[in-house]
Order: structure tokens, then sequence, then C-alpha cells
């Protein structure tokens, strides 16, 4: 979703906030722009809709003086107005002496637009955010700019990350946040950064902190200073070293970073496991006193929470949960579960779901299970995001950067974070023998060389994929702990390539899909021998070759009988029902990227959807 960066320091400002810019792509956008401090009074905006080098050529034709050092930089994805050249940030007031970038909604914008336009302030954009342009444009009047951002903040309701930039102090920046997605701050020597996230920054520091709501931070190249928006105080802020290598975020010689992303799946799922999964012992090790907590051994309930793929990685997580612990699993999509006062308690264990940990219905689900007095576990793939800091615990996923709109690398890390869950918890409340966790450990342990035989079967599944990618609608079957499988290959399908694909438990077939059927819509059926509804889903293969469907069936490897009975396989290694989804999946990303390659489709920035969803 929208992306902001800011710099100030020594170096041309432009370059650094273009190549910023670039490297938050990958969040989904409809229009860039930039404003600099141009040292004549002013504030030059140079802003563009589309992509980010129409931007950049239209940044090559204006005017830019060299010695321009410090300006902020957004990527916009509309809520409020069309994406327009003027729509898109950054916006300033009736004159150009301040602008600012802005994530998030204000939401009583238009009671705000009214008052200011009595005043005299006329408007140019559609969008929300021009208002605290405005607004700020008026307390600038009266106060220096540390002073004006807390004064026209305190006006606005709703959610904002922000950066300012104010002509009467070229060099300063200025950040702050209250809901609308993270803001981090990236420190150097003698220059300072801001971004949405720190895929912006890898290329310049290492150095870092994350803003918490309702915290303003004043950023020159010299040094910054964080306050609490609420009562003025300065705020001290630890500063954390970002892990990731620069490479890490890059695609790493493959045409698109969803194949990169596919493919790094088993060193993913193994840097998440390393450290954690003693086959030895059996054994589960997570850092943090939350994990050898007496709550562990008495919560009544548990409670999935996740959007997306997360929610998908949730349906898996209920599934190993409910089998080894037999306790009561509910699943629930964030944005149902938060409006309606949903039933738990401090007795209840949430778990919630996110690879980015900033998507606004799942950290907005989470405050209600938190008020309600539930304790909350994250798994999550970034450290130090809103979702992280506002649980309890946090089993990191170890993915690493996940630049592809369409989640890979961290569904199937959530699933190996499910299973580190599972072991413990059964471990704690003894729910499992310590002879079943080793076992169950050694066979986790094999799990991503597995992988890396499924993925090598890129020829079989391009060819598969030129004979599939004809079709205009898919159906996807599967039952048990196939079925989210069946959810989230369609979703795949469907995200890159725009094909029309839905997933079914293959027991609803008869309930509706079955009229659907003919041979013009393929059936992806995942059909794996040592599944307890094998046979069900050969009844269901049957049924479908019976109406003339085409059968592309996820078999295990030499198993003759489902082969027969489907016009097309991908095989994956046979291992227990309960590891398989971590192999099932495979082929079904990896067909979903080879169909949206032969379509020419954008595939790590498929239209109209965004990585992160910020806001509603
Ligand atoms: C967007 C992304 C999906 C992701 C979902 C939830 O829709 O395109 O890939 O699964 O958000 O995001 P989260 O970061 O919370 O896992």
């Amino acid at each position: 979703m929208c992306g902001i960066v800011g710099y100030t320091g020594f170096k041309p400002a432009t370059p650094i906030l273009l190549n910023g810019l670039v490297k938050l792509e990958y969040r989904g956008y409809d229009s860039a722009g930039l404003a600099l401090a141009a040292r004549n009074g002013s504030v030059q905006i140079i802003k563009k809709v589309g992509k980010i080098h129409n931007l950049i050529s239209t940044v090559k034709h204006s005017k830019i003086s060299p010695n321009v050092t410090s300006g902020i930089g957004h990527t916009r994805w509309a809520t409020h107005g069309q994406p327009t050249d003027i729509n898109a940030h950054p916006h300033s007031g009736c004159g150009n002496n301040v602008a600012v970038v802005h994530n998030g909604i204000i939401e009583n914008y238009q009671q705000l637009k009214d008052q200011l336009k009595a005043k005299g302030h006329r408007f140019k954009s559609q969008t929300d955010s021009e208002v605290l342009a405005h607004l700020l444009e008026d307390e600038l009047k009266k106060y220096p700019v540390e002073k004006a951002v807390p004064q026209a903040l305190a006006k606005i309701e709703g959610t904002y990350s922000v950066v300012i930039i104010d002509q009467s102090k070229p060099d300063t920046l200025i950040g702050a946040r209250s809901g609308g997605g993270a803001l981090v701050v990236g420190l150097g020597k003698g220059e300072n950064f801001l971004a949405s996230d720190v895929s912006a920054l890898l290329a310049y520091t290492r150095e870092v902190f994350y803003l918490e709501d309702h915290e303003m931070v004043i950023v020159t190249p010299q040094g910054v200073t964080v306050l609490n928006l609420s009562n003025g105080k300065t705020v001290k802020k630890q500063v954390a070293e970002i892990a990731w290598t620069a490479e890490q975020a890059e695609k790493g010689g493959y045409p698109h970073f969803m194949l990169k992303e596919i493919m790094e799946q088993p060193t993913a799922l193994q840097d998440t496991f390393t450290g954690r999964l003693d086959p030895s012992t059996g054994k589960v090790i997570l850092e943090g006193a939350f994990w050898s907590s007496p709550y562990l051994k008495q919560f009544k309930k548990i409670t999935l929470l996740g959007m997306g793929t997360s929610y998908y990685a949730a349906l898996v997580g209920k599934f190993l949960l409910e089998k080894y612990l037999r306790i009561q699993v509910e699943v629930d999509n964030a944005s149902e579960f938060r409006y309606r006062n949903p039933i738990v308690d401090k007795k209840t264990l949430v778990v919630v779901i996110s690879q980015s940990g900033e998507t606004v219905d799942t950290l907005t689900a989470l405050r209600e299970a938190k008020s309600k007095g539930a304790k909350i576990i994250a798994i999550c793939n970034v450290m130090g995001s809103s979702v992280t800091r506002e649980s309890e615990a946090v089993l990191l996923t170890r993915a690493g950067p996940e630049i592809g709109v369409a989640s890979t690398k961290a569904f199937t890390t959530q699933l190996g974070a499910f299973w580190l869950l599972t072991l413990h918890l059964a471990g704690v409340r003894r729910a499992m023998k310590p002879a079943e966790l080793r076992k169950k450990s050694h066979e986790l342990a094999k799990v991503p060389l597995q992988m890396e035989s499924v993925l090598k079967q890129t020829k079989a599944i391009e060819k598969v994929a030129k004979e599939y990618s004809t079709y205009f609608n898919f159906l996807y079957l599967g039952r048990g702990f196939q079925y989210p499988i069946a959810l989230e290959g369609a979703l795949k399908l469907k995200e890159i390539s725009y094909i029309h694909a839905e997933g079914y438990p293959g027991g609803e077939m008869k309930h509706g899909p079955i009229a659907l059927i003919d041979s013009k819509m393929p059936v992806v059926a995942i059909a794996l021998k040592s599944s307890s509804t094998y046979e069900k889903m050969l009844n269901n293969i049957e049924e479908v070759k019976a109406r003339k469907g085409k059968i592309l069936a996820v078999i295990e490897k030499g198993d003759k009988e489902a082969r027969r009975k489907a016009n097309s396989v991908l095989e994956i290694p046979a291992v227990a029902e309960d590891i398989s989804p971590m192999l099932s999946v495979l082929p079904l990303q990896l067909m979903a990227y080879e169909i949206a390659k032969l379509k020419r489709r954008e595939i790590d920035q498929p239209r109209n959807l965004a990585k992160s969803v910020t806001v509603e």
C-alpha cells in the first residue's frame, strides 16, 4: 500500500528519494511524487500518475537545483479520489511553502475541508490528505514547524503516518504516526532517513527505530528527536540493527521476485526452524518469557486471526492445533472478527498471523481481542511491525523480505511456525508424548529438502501451465489439510493471472460448483494417498470426469491409481498428511506463476492488489 520516504543530509536528495520509492513499489501503488526543499523560499512538488518511471522522466525534465539535499516522496494507492497527477502525494496548501505525504485515512476530512474553505482555502485534489496541508499552512502562520505539526494533527480524526517538509526549515523533516502504517527512522552520519519500511533504507543504513502511535520525530541531518504527541515529552528510542541484506531485497537473478521467493522456500523454512526445532529431544526452543508462562497450560480456547494468505495459513493451523492439542480452535477472518463483538476472554489464546504485521484489519482485530483480555501471540515476518509490538509473544517467520504481492514464502514459513507452536504447546500441556514429539520434529526437519525436490520440477510445471493457460475458470478441490491449500492455490492463480478460480472443500462440490463443470472448466484436485480422505477425492475426480471436466491432480509420487484417473499430474513426495500442505502448495504456486508469465501479467505487482493493506 502507500509508501513514504524522506531524506535530509548532504547528498543530492532526488536520487535517494527515487531509489527509495522504487524499493517501495512492491507495496502496490498507482501514482508517485516528490517534494524537494528548493531553497528559494518554496517547496518544489513533482508528481505523476502511474509507475515510477513516469515520475523519473518528469523529474528529468524538471529544473531541480543539484543542491537540494532534503525532500520527501510517496507512492499512493488511491482511497479518496481517482489515481491522477493531482491526487498523487505530496500535497501542499494554497501556497507552496509546506508539503505533506500521508498514509491512512482522515475520517473527518469533509468537515475540516468545509471549515477551511470557509476561511478561504482553495483545494486542488479530491483527497482527504490535502486537508492536512491546509491545516498546516494555517498553523505555520502562528508557530514554527515543530509546533505547527502537532497543532494540525490534533484536529485530525482517523489514522495517519505522515512526513512533512516546510520551506522555513528546509533541512528538517517531521514525521508522525497514529495508525496509518509503519514509519521507520533510519540513522546515518550527517544524514537521516524516514520510510514506511526498511527496504527503502537498506542501501543507506542499517540502524533504525520505529515510531509508535502518537509519536512525532524531528529529523535533521545532525540528529533526530522523538516526542510523544499527547504530552510533548521527549521519548528515548532503542535503535535496532537490520539483519536483512540489500541483496535479500533484490531479485537475485530471477525474472520476478515471486519466482525468487518461491525458490527461497526451502531456505526460509529451514531458517524458521533453525535453533528452534530440536529433533533429538523433540523440544521447541522459543525466545521470551511468555513461552514458559503458566498461562500456556491454562488457556481454554484458541482463536486464529488473519487476512488473505495468512488467513489460509490459519486454516491449516487449526487442523494442526486441534489434532495435537485436542482443544477448540476457531479461525476468523480478521475483518469479520473486529466488527462482531467476538466471544474471547482471558482464557482465550489469540494467534494473529500476518506477513507484514501492518494489515489494518488484523491489527484492529488484535486490539479488539486484547481489550477483552485475551493473550496474543503473533506469527509475523516483520519484527518491529505493529502486530509484533502489540503482542505478548512473537513467533517470527524468518522468510526475509517478501516483495511479490502474491504471498509464497511467507505462507510456507507461517505453516512452519504453526508446527513450532503446536509442538511447543503440546509439550507444555503434555498433549503429545516425548517420542511422538521427536518423531514429528524428525519429519519436519526433512521438509526443506523435500521442498527442493518439488521445486526442481519446473519443466513438468511449465508443460502443465501451457496446457491450462487458455482456460477462463478453474475449480480447486481439497479435503482436510488440503482444503486450505485448495483455497490458497485458487487465490494464487486469480491474484496474478486474473483467471477466475475458486477453492472448495471436495465434499461441497455436489452442493453447487458441480453445476459449472464441463469440458471448459478444469478442476485442480489435491488427492494425496496419505490422506484419510484420499478415496473421497478419487470419487470427486470420477464425478468431474463424468461431466467431461479436465482433471489436474496433485498426487503423491508413484501413485499409479490417481495418475491413471487424472488428465495431468503434479507430484510431491509421500509425507504424513499433516506435513503435506507445506509441499502440496508449491506446485500450485509455480503453476500460477507460469500461467501468469504466459499471459504476460505484471506478476510482482498485480493490478488492484497491494502487498500491505493498511486501510480498510
Ligand atoms: C494482501 C496481500 C496478501 C496477504 C494479505 C494479508 O492482500 O496481497 O498477500 O496475504 O494482504 O497480509 P499480511 O501482511 O497481514 O499477511
